[in-house]
């Protein structure tokens, strides 16, 4: 373990390394984005360099492919690749179903077409990710920039059909100006709170014209690999 960590990120480490165990020789892998799939970026890293493990990476954003680019790993896009063995990727939060709130890193898209398309998800992620019930962390929804104003009136109206309390909406911001996705779309942050039905949500927002994606990842993660500060871990 590197020395010095502080207390979340040796939490993300040792589970990034613990799930990282789960990788086995010519696996096609999902590469997810954000500090804690950056740290199994580079155990995976590891295994490759110290056991000479094979293996093919499909990253989820331009960072992570920067990054794994740079550590030396076999690095290919999904349509060369078209199906995956395992995605290992980080999350915003999860419930007792294993069901997420992803995109807080903004790459909800390429993630959950990544994480479709593998025969299973692991998600790598601090304790203090876990609740019981979806929506404290806002949810992010990924939306083309073309009349994104109206988009965002259309989720606000769905948001009072489905009576939903807390509903407020906003464009997520870098710097002055709003956020550009590797996609090249917005992201508009949802503050609900909590989410009563994740199921029902994540299907009534990709009705919406304007709505690329949502960061609701239903039944799609299969195991949760969760780091605490102290070093332990436990697969769940
Ligand atoms: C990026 C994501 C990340 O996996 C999520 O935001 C968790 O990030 P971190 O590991 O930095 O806490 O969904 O879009």
């Amino acid at each position: 373990m590197p020395a010095d960590l502080n207390p979340i990120d040796k939490a993300k480490f040792v589970a990034a390394k613990r799930a990282v165990d789960f990788v086995q020789d010519g696996m096609k892998l999902g590469l997810g984005t954000g500090s804690t799939a950056a740290w199994m970026v580079r155990c995976l890293a590891e295994r490759v360099r110290d056991e000479g493990l094979r293996v093919t990476g499909v990253p989820t954003s331009r960072r992570t492919a920067e990054l794994a680019t740079s550590l030396g790993l076999d690095v290919r896009t999904l349509d060369e690749v078209r199906w995956l063995d395992l995605t290992i990727d980080g999350a915003d939060e999860f419930d007792p179903n294993l069901n997420l709130i992803k995109g807080g890193g903004a790459a909800l898209l390429q993630e959950k077409i990544v994480a479709t398309a593998s025969d299973q998800m692991i998600v790598i992620a601090d304790a203090a990710k876990e609740v019981s019930r979806l929506g404290a962390f806002p949810l992010p929804v990924e939306v083309i920039p073309f009349g994104w104003q109206t988009t965002k009136a259309l989720i606000e109206e769905t948001l009072v059909s489905m009576d939903v309390l807390n509903r407020e909406v906003s464009l997520r911001m870098n710097g002055e100006r709003p956020l550009v996705t590797d996609e090249a779309n917005h992201i508009l942050d949802l503050h609900l709170g909590r989410i009563g039905n994740p199921r029902q949500l994540a299907l009534v927002l990709n009705q919406i014209p304007g709505v690329v994606e949502n960061g609701l990842f239903i039944d799609i993660c299969d195991i949760v690999v969760i780091g605490e500060p102290d070093g332990k871990v436990s697969v769940r």
